[in-house]
C-alpha cells in the first residue's frame, strides 16, 4: 500500500450519473490483483472521510487506471465535478482480491455483477481473457439509463444483461441470469460476484458446495487499512469472530462471512 497524489486525466459520465474517472501515477505499478479498491480523498477540507472505490481497468503500461463510481453522496459528487489535471490524494492498492489461480483455458466461469458492483469485474474479466476461460458475465440494472460498460464486456465474453424494469434486456434479476446459464453451462468452474448483499446471497444458495466461489463485499469503511472496526461482518464459522471487510476482504469464499 502507497500513497500518491495521482493526476485525473479523464472524466467521463458513462450512464446516469455514472461516472468513469482515470487516474494517473506510478501507484497503478502497485495495482496486481482484480477486486482491490483504492481509498480517495476528495479534495474539499470539509470531506475528511476517504472513499474506497474498486479498480475497473488497470493499464500499468500507461501508468492509468480507471476507477468508476454514482455521484449520490457529498463526496462522490464533489468528484463528479472535478476539473481535468486535478491531484487527488489515493492510498492503495488496499483489501483482497479475486482469485483466479485455480482458472486454466477454456474454463467456463461467471462473473455476476449488480449496478455500482459491476466495475471491477471488467479488470477481472480482462485478467480471465488472457488465460483464454470462456466468460459469461451476468449484470442486473435498474433500468436501461444505468447500463455501462455493455461493449467492453462483450469483448471479453458473452454478456448477458437484466434490468429490473425490463427497460433493457431480460427483465428480472441476476438470479434469472445465473438459472439461464446452467441450462447451458451447468458446471461453471469458478464463480464470482459483486453487488449488493441479495444478489451475493443468490449467488450463494445457488452454488452452496462450489469449491470456487467469490464474493466482493459493498461495505461502508472509514480507515480502510484494518485499524477502525467499521467494516466488519461476522465470520460463517464462528459468528463471535468478525471480520474487516477492507482488511481481510473486500473478496471472501463463500461461506467466509455471514451476509
Ligand atoms: Fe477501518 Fe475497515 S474501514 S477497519
Amino acid at each position: 500500500m502507497k500513497q500518491e497524489m495521482m493526476v485525473m486525466t479523464k472524466q467521463v459520465e458513462i450512464a446516469e450519473n455514472i461516472f468513469e474517472l482515470t487516474l494517473q501515477g506510478k501507484l497503478v505499478q502497485e495495482m496486481n490483483q482484480p477486486g482491490q479498491f483504492i481509498h480517495i480523498r476528495v479534495p474539499r477540507s470539509d470531506l475528511l472521510l476517504r472513499r474506497p472505490i474498486s479498480l475497473a481497468n488497470i493499464s500499468k503500461e500507461n501508468e492509468t487506471c480507471q476507477i468508476i463510481y454514482r455521484a449520490e453522496g457529498e463526496g462522490t459528487k464533489v468528484l463528479s465535478q472535478l476539473e481535468e489535471g486535478t491531484k487527488i490524494d489515493c492510498l492503495g492498492p488496499l483489501g483482497n482480491g479475486f482469485n483466479i489461480e485455480e482458472v486454466v483455458e477454456n474454463d467456463v466461469v461467471f462473473l455476476v455483477g449488480g449496478g455500482i458492483g459491476v466495475p471491477p469485474l471488467y479488470e477481472l474479466g480482462k485478467k480471465l481473457a488472457e488465460k483464454k476461460a470462456k466468460i459469461i458475465f451476468m449484470h442486473g440494472f435498474a433500468n436501461k439509463n444505468a447500463i455501462f460498460y455493455e461493449k467492453e464486456f462483450s469483448d471479453l465474453g458473452v454478456l448477458m444483461l437484466a434490468t429490473d424494469d425490463g427497460s433493457y434486456g431480460y427483465k428480472g434479476h441476476t438470479g434469472d441470469l445465473m438459472n439461464k446459464a446452467l441450462k447451458v453451462h451447468p458446471n461453471p468452474k469458478a464463480i464470482y460476484a459483486c453487488g449488493p448483499s441479495g444478489l451475493l446471497k443468490s449467488v450463494e444458495m445457488t452454488f452452496p458446495n462450489h469449491p470456487h466461489v467469490y464474493l466482493s463485499m459493498e461495505e461502508r469503511m472509514a480507515c480502510g487499512i484494518g485499524a477502525c472496526y467499521a467494516c466488519v461482518c461476522p465470520s460463517k464459522k464462528d459468528p463471535t469472530v468478525n471480520k474487516k471487510v477492507c482488511d481481510e476482504g473486500p473478496v471472501f469464499k463463500s461461506g467466509e462471512v455471514i451476509i
